[in-house]
């Protein structure tokens, strides 16, 4: 007995209290594990994806409960395009379902769509649909949902990199002028500060071509939770680990 109630004292401890919780403005989210999640249940990969979905639905949701501004979320890398033809012919299928059903919701919650990366890749249904939805929300003032859409971090800054070149090749910028603020305002995250944290889901440790300029100071929480069971309490106990961190941002 008197060992439980330290054990429930003890863990009370280590939590933040949410009225304490720190909530990021900016949360950036590698959403992985949704082929895991599909066979540790003997499912096709797509059925991940269907569920990978669901918890998108629900984190926005839980994004606007909590405050918070911005939400970037990886869902579909470059690097993605190598995968089989049926699996990104599903994830396109998938990702213009997603669109057309949730423009009425997006509408209702008041959040606004944007979208990161080299969308001209994409097919064109899926473009119509994402211009479509982002034009309908562009007034809207909740959260900002941030689809990265065929996007690598390394494309992103070559494509600001010529950009650049461009206007100096015009005579329109000095190079002497180019600095840490003029290519962040070249990026295709021109208008939405940086990060302040990042969630991995599905325990991998790296980036994988994911905000490589923006992410330079956001705090990173990595979860073994795959991708379609993260879910508000999921999200709570990233910030609850989010609101513990130091940022020292190089000084000390
Ligand atoms: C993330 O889940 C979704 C996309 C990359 C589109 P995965 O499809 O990468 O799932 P795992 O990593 O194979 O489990
Ligand atoms: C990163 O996940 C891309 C998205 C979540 C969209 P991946 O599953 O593609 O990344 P790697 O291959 O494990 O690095
Ligand atoms: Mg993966």
């Amino acid at each position: 007995m008197l060992i439980l109630f330290w054990m429930k004292f003890s863990l009370k401890k280590k939590a933040v209290n949410l009225d304490t919780l720190k909530v990021p403005e900016h949360l950036a989210v590698i959403m992985d594990g949704n082929g895991r999640w599909a066979k540790k249940r003997g499912l096709p990969r797509v059925a991940g994806h269907r569920t990978g979905a669901d918890s998108v639905k629900h984190i926005v949701k839980s994004c606007d409960q909590l405050g918070i501004k911005y939400l970037t979320l990886y869902a579909f890398s470059s690097e993605n395009w190598n995968r089989p033809e049926s699996e990104v012919e599903a994830l396109m299928g998938l990702l213009e379902k997603f669109l057309k059903e949730r423009l009425p919701e997006m509408l209702e919650d008041n959040v606004r769509l944007k979208a990161i990366g080299r969308l001209d890749m994409l097919p064109k249904n899926v473009r119509d649909e994402l211009d479509h939805a982002i034009a309908k929300t562009a007034a809207n003032t909740a959260v900002t949902m941030i689809l990265a859409l065929s996007y690598g971090g390394r494309e992103e800054i070559v494509d600001a990199a010529k950009q650049l070149a461009l206007k100096a090749v015009a005579g329109d910028i000095k190079i002497e002028d180019i600095d840490n603020q003029m290519l962040s305002d070249h990026l295709y995250t021109a208008d939405i500060p940086d990060p302040d944290l990042l969630i991995r889901t599905s325990g991998e440790l790296r980036l994988s071509n994911f905000l490589l300029w923006q992410l330079s100071y956001a705090e990173i929480v990595i979860t073994d939770k795959l991708w379609p069971d993260f879910r508000h309490d999921q999200l709570v106990a990233s910030l609850q680990e989010f609101s513990l961190r130091d940022r020292r941002f190089g000084k000390v």
